[in-house]
């Protein structure tokens, strides 16, 4: 496996690839079975496989938790070189964003849900990909469904921009206790990851619930009531927005994400699930 450490390295293992299929795994490391999920189907369907691990300042806002964010670069090496990855890459922060001036943007997709309290979020999501897409001209790249709107708002803007890319979504990953994988359950106390898992117990609730033409505030009331049950969880938002425009609908009459983030502590976790009618 090859560590590739800045973008001369990585273009000129690009160049070398030129005609085969290439699948691109960004992540942010600190790499769990929802990331190895992602290595394993991009492994399945390119001759090349490419895991970026870069946390990334810029979708980071002033008062959020890039310094505390988890790192652990040789344990993420290990589970790449395993998973048979052919190469990482992981520049460096500064040397990348280098005199940085140009950002990618998305109207109205990124004003809801988390971008209500990450206004810069997604700004920064979509410019680490145009460039990551760039330097590595990925056939495949593979994004998992809890970060549903990132993946929305993704697929989006390579489809307006036109890119090329087929961007690829991946079921979440859970822990055994229904608790979606993520980097930050690290953050989690033992009491607060003993509460977590209402959330995906809150979302199953809805799940079994949820009927075409069924209102929207009538869904969310049956999640919250069940999150509420849990002293320690502190709603940000539990939302039902179509698929397209990720605005909210009063009936469920098309294709819907149901999306929550909560807070435990000064952890906030997010979960969803997709609905088609
Ligand atoms: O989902 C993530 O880990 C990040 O937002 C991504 C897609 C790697 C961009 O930095």
């Amino acid at each position: 496996m090859k560590v590739l450490r800045n973008v001369e390295d990585a273009l000129e293992f690009t160049n070398g690839n030129y005609q085969k299929t290439v699948g691109l795994v960004p992540t942010m490391g600190y790499l769990h079975a929802g990331h190895k999920s992602l290595i394993d189907e991009a492994r399945k369907n390119n001759d090349i496989v490419i895991v970026s691990i870069f946390v990334n300042p810029t979708q980071f806002g002033p008062n959020e938790d890039y310094d505390a964010y988890p790192r652990d670069e040789k344990r993420d090496f290990k589970l790449c070189e395993d998973a048979g990855v052919d190469a990482v890459f992981t520049p460096d922060a500064k040397e990348f964003y280098k005199n940085h001036k140009t950002y990618v943007t998305i109207e109205d997709l990124k004003d809801n849900l988390c971008g209500k309290t990450r206004p810069i979020h997604f700004r920064g999501v979509l410019t680490v990909l145009t460039k990551l897409f760039h330097i590595f001209r990925p056939t495949n790249a593979y994004f998992g469904r809890k970060d549903a709107q990132q993946y929305l708002i993704v697929k989006k803007a390579v489809e307006d921009l036109n890119f090329g890319i087929n961007i690829i979504p991946v079921p979440i990953k859970r822990e055994d206790d229904g608790l979606a994988i993520s980097s930050r359950n690290v953050y989690l106390s033992d009491e607060e990851r003993k509460a977590a898992p209402i959330l995906n117990k809150a979302l199953e609730k809805g799940k079994s619930s949820i009927k075409k033409g069924m209102k929207a505030e009538d869904l969310i009331k049956i999640i919250k009531d069940e999150i509420e049950t849990e002293k320690l969880a502190d709603i940000e938002y539990v939302q039902v927005v179509d698929t397209k425009e990720i605005k909210d609908v009063d009936v469920i009459d098309r294709d819907v994400l149901v999306a929550l983030a909560v807070r435990f502590g000064n952890t906030r976790l997010i979960d969803n699930f997709f609905y088609e009618v």
